[in-house]
């Protein structure tokens, strides 16, 4: 029966990342008495985008780098897709972990092709292979090959550069790509599109991303998960971004997201304010046959069961229907059902207890006239913050945080140490003679 049935409207997503294991991470600086990193266990999926946030200093850096030994654990273990990586030789695992710095962190004196060129090098590929990758990446990043591959880094902005630094990390095809505030450098608007089309590579290549950042909408926009960190590496929340904005687990996450403005919003704004998506609805009694196609013509993989009033009684995929030769009377008692004047907090708590991550809306009369996902309120919610936070930016956690990362590291540093080109903070223009420091 279920070559009938259709294949579902969301595309499988790719997946070449593999999972992130800390497991009682510890890391004490020599000369510190408190560690910087207290005690980390974290499970990150494969294929997911993690966004690390928090204060200054709360050991975001700290934790990124100890996952490619940037920085070694004082405890502890780290399991890269279930290997323990923790006595691999460092050099060979950070072949195989992708890492993004600030201002993308490019060679001066290479052309972008040396640049992105560099890891496969080092593992021996052949000029031919380096070359169609490297064009392939350029291409991938959104930087035509033909104009881009001999230019060196002063003479693009600051973008470029950071496109350039994704190109890099990706080039020997790791499972993992480490992100340290890689979009702190670059203007408001260059920012956007690059988070835009990180979120863009990520659909298509489906890695396993870890990026630090001190900015919450960031966080939330870029992250499947987002894990909030207070001092000591301490985990306050890691959850879903719209978990964390509807059900901050303590305090300090209600402060650092701005608990006022959001959940005012949430509990103001109400569902007939937010657009909703059609359903396709079916008659009890109806031939399963004739339901499936009508579904299929629209788009939709699944359909609503409603009586004469035109009121849900269940909401089987078309796979069920296709179970029966009719659709069947069956009342779903647990139906997540929202109505047009709830408020958005409501429907996001009907909407998270359902398996279908999305709620029935019904008119005043509960006849059901669509239905509502938790990704179209989050995506109102974050449009509707972005304005709140342009009006007040007090609103923002920016109290927390005193800005941009001073130093960043180079890419294929064996050791944690600064000194890399780099270009000013605010500016779209690379600065000539940037002050690297490359061995
Ligand atoms: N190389 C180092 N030596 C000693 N202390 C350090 C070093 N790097 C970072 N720290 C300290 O460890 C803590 C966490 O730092 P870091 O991981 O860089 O935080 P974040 O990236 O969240 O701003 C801070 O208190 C910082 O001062
Ligand atoms: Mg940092």
């Amino acid at each position: 029966m279920t070559d009938e049935v259709t294949s579902p409207p969301a595309p499988e997503r790719t997946v070449t990342g593999v999972s992130i294991t800390l497991d009682g991470v510890v890391k004490r600086y020599r000369g510190q008495d408190v560690p910087a990193v207290e005690r980390l266990d974290l499970e990150i999926e494969a294929g997911d985008i993690v966004a690390f946030v928090g204060p200054s200093g709360c050991g975001k850096t700290t934790t990124l780098k100890m996952i490619n030994r940037l920085i070694e654990p004082s405890e502890g273990r780290i399991l890269i897709g279930g290997r323990d990586v923790t006595n691999e030789h460092p050099d060979k695992l950070r072949q195989s972990i992708g890492y993004v710095i600030q201002s993308g962190g490019l060679f001066p004196h290479w052309t972008v092709a040396k640049n992105v060129g560099a890891i496969p090098r080092v593992l021996g590929w052949d000029r031919k292979r380096i070359a169609e990758r490297t064009e392939y990446l350029l291409d991938l990043v959104g930087l035509d090959p033909a104009t881009f591959a001999d230019r060196l880094p002063k003479d693009m902005s600051g973008g470029q550069q950071q496109r350039v630094g994704v190109a890099r990390a990706l080039a020997a095809d790791p499972p993992v790509l480490l992100m340290d505030e890689p979009f702190g450098a670059v203007d408001p608007i260059t920012r956007v599109r690059l988070q835009d089309s990180l979120i863009a590579i990520q659909h298509e290549l489906g890695k396993t991303i870890v990026i630090v950042t001190h900015d919450f909408e960031e966080a939330t926009k870029l992250g499947d998960k987002v894990l909030i960190l207070s001092e000591g590496g301490h985990i306050e929340q890691y959850a879903r971004p719209e978990e964390i904005l509807t059900s901050p687990a303590t305090p300090f996450v209600q402060e650092f997201v701005g608990s006022g403005a959001k959940l005012a919003y949430l509990t103001v704004q109400r569902v007939r304010d937010v657009e909703c998506d059609a359903v396709v609805t079916a008659r009890i009694g109806e031939p399963s046959r004739t339901v499936i196609d009508r579904a299929k013509a629209a788009g939709q993989s699944w359909v609503v069961v409603v009586d004469e009033a035109g009121r849900p009684r269940s909401w089987p995929t078309l796979d069920e229907v296709g179970s029966k030769p009719e659709v069947s009377d069956y009342l779903d008692r647990r139906l997540p059902v929202i109505a047009r004047s709830s408020t958005l907090n409501d429907a996001l708590d009907a909407m998270l207890a359902a398996s279908q991550g999305a709620a029935l809306v019904t008119d005043g009369r509960g006849a059901v006239v669509g239905s509502l996902s938790i990704g179209s309120v989050t995506e109102t919610i974050q449009t509707k913050l972005a304005d709140v936070r342009s009006e007040e930016p007090e609103l923002s956690y920016e109290t927390y945080v005193d800005g941009t990362d001073p130093a960043p590291t180079p890419v294929v540093a064996a050791e944690d140490e600064p000194g890399t080109p780099g270009d000013e903070p605010g500016t779209s223009q690379g600065e000539p003679g940037a002050q690297a420091e490359v061995s």
